[in-house]
């Protein structure tokens, strides 16, 4: 999630710099004095609650303390992350001499990093309760209009959360081949079939082909279609400016500011955040004006939902328990509809991948042409997943290579990890990098080999691969990812041979999804 450390400065003037500054020392002072008070309370106390806590509690009491490397003034240990590409590289450099649950002072921000299968299991699953918090950047909260409680993926966990998932499952984790599965199948191939359109345009113009845009659009199509029942004709400017907003929010929740830990940093980002704003109003403006309508005045709760919009709003008017507010509704619509651009941005990188690797497009071309030839059906189907195991591998071996690290997680209690203690607040990073990059986990594991998940001829996902994260607070998207990803890889291999332009290489960044606004552009050829 921090590709860099941005420390952006615009023109403000020194003063508000060290007004600001001066206000965080005032504030930093105030915390440290904090801290002296609450331990000596906790020394006098310590005796009394142990009697008065649980069993739970109280074993918290003789957990081990973690290390971590010795802070700077003010930034902390911000630093330990200079220089590495990946930030997250840094996490598993720092685990070889702190251990696997190490702690840094982010700037004011407690933080525990940890690495290892079983201690991020313990984290995201069995002591799932203890760590459902998100952080509260100040960020996340401009985006959400001031509340980060309206967004789904960087909310605190409540009962509204709880319902928000709840409602979204049925729509989101479809059941193989029920009426939701073969919906989403159908629109994916009717917006794949405009794609393909536009590529032989190309082709036959002769030119390259800029793949985002084009992805973005089927993507934010699908999107919108198979949640909402609304689609736009391909070359709608409003449309496309919508798509162009979601995508600029991805890329900036993808990177790391440096304010997000260093309060007084902020005024120095305000232009930025402005732009954040203008573009979450904008996208609420065309949802509401283009894709809401009418339908909440004139929905009826005797109807049955048919899409996610009439179950939110049938939640709203009914006022059922807990109750969510129109508006609050709205915000979860935006996050899914967004979904598009994490599952666009990462088509993208998939596509630049294979585009530089004839034999696994070669081994993918030869798996759906033994299919396709034995069937009436000429298309690659979302249920064909099973049988396109090559494919599906190939899905998998990009989501390992590009795939985020997990969106950090907040204590929401006190606790342990792997007996280290753990107080209420700390952000958790959990170094997903890692297990994914290990040479202890992966053979050659810079490499992109799809082969890696397939042994007997059977797919296999081995245990320590979690790239929608686990638990309670894991992706809502993951379905649908793996079912757009692998139809619209399918087809595209079934349909054409891809290069580079001029076969020059293309540098793909790894350890996230977001790409540019327009990377690359691809070289298209129509396979007979
Ligand atoms: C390749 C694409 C994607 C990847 C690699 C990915 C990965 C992740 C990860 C690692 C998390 C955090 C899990 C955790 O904290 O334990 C997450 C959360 C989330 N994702 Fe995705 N995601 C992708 C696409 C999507 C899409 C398309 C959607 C929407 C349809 C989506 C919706 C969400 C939501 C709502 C959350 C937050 C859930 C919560 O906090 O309760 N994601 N995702």
């Amino acid at each position: 999630m921090y590709n860099s450390m941005l420390l952006l400065f615009s023109s403000n003037t020194i003063y508000i710099m060290i007004t600001c500054f001066i206000l965080t020392l005032i504030l930093l002072a105030n915390e440290l004095n904090f801290t002296q008070i609450k331990k000596k309370m906790l020394f006098r106390g310590r005796h009394m609650m142990e009697i008065q806590l649980g069993h739970n509690e109280k074993k918290n009491f003789g957990a081990k303390q973690a290390t971590g490397p010795k802070r700077k003034f003010i930034i902390g240990n911000l630093d330990v992350l200079d220089g590495y590409e990946i930030p997250y590289m840094a996490f598993s450099d720092l685990a070889q001499k702190y251990g696997n649950i190490f702690k840094l002072q982010m700037g004011t921000v407690p933080s525990i990093v940890v690495n290892g299968l079983e201690n991020i299991r313990e984290v995201l699953i069995h002591k799932g309760d203890h760590f459902d918090s998100r952080p509260g950047f100040k960020r996340y909260h401009m985006l959400f209009d001031g509340n980060k409680e309206n967004s789904l993926a960087f909310c605190d966990w409540s009962d509204v959360q709880k319902t928000r998932r709840d409602m979204l499952s049925t729509h989101a984790f479809p059941r193989k081949f029920s009426m939701s599965f073969n919906r989403f199948n159908d629109i994916t191939l009717e917006h794949y079939q405009m794609l393909s359109d536009d590529i032989r345009r190309d082709i036959i113009s002769g030119k390259t082909t800029a793949i985002k845009p084009l992805i973005v659009e089927a993507c934010g199509n699908v999107f919108t279609q198979y949640f909402t029942t609304r689609s736009f004709e391909r070359g709608n400017t409003k449309f496309q400016q919508l798509l162009k907003n979601f995508d600029k929010i991805f890329w900036e929740v993808n990177q790391g500011y440096a304010a997000d830990f260093l309060p007084f940093l902020l005024p120095f980002h305000s232009k930025r955040m402005k732009k954040l704003e203008q573009w979450s109003h904008e996208i609420r403006h065309f949802i509401v004006e283009n894709i809401i309508g009418d339908r909440y005045e004139t929905w009826t709760v005797s109807n049955e939902p048919n899409d996610y919009i009439e179950s939110l709003i049938d939640h709203v008017k009914q006022k059922l328990q807990p109750t969510i507010e129109w508006d609050t509704a709205l915000f979860a619509l935006e996050d899914i509809i967004g979904g598009h651009a994490a599952v666009a941005n990462f088509l993208v990188k998939v596509i630049a991948f294979i585009a530089q690797n004839k034999e696994v497009q070669k081994n993918i071309q030869a798996e759906v042409d033994n299919l396709l030839n034995e069937r009436s059906e000429k298309s690659v189907l979302i249920g064909d997943r099973n049988k396109l195991i090559y494919t599906e591998a190939t899905v998998m071996e990009a989501l390992r290579l590009v795939s985020s690290p997990i969106v950090p997680h907040v204590a929401s209690q006190d606790s342990t990890i792997d007996g280290f203690e753990v107080k209420t607040g700390t952000l958790i990073f959990i170094n997903n990098y890692d297990l994914n990059m290990s040479t202890k986990l992966w053979e050659a594991p810079e490499k992109f080999e799809p082969k890696r998940f397939i042994s007997n001829g059977r797919l296999l996902k081995p245990d320590h691969f979690i790239p929608f994260g686990n638990g309670k607070r894991s992706c809502m998207g993951y379905k649908l990812v793996q079912f757009l990803s692998f139809a619209i890889l399918g087809n595209l291999m079934k349909d054409f041979d891809i290069s580079t332009e001029n076969g020059e290489e293309i540098k793909v960044p790894l350890g996230s999804l977001a790409v540019t606004e327009n990377p690359y552009r691809l070289a298209f050829t129509l396979r007979n």
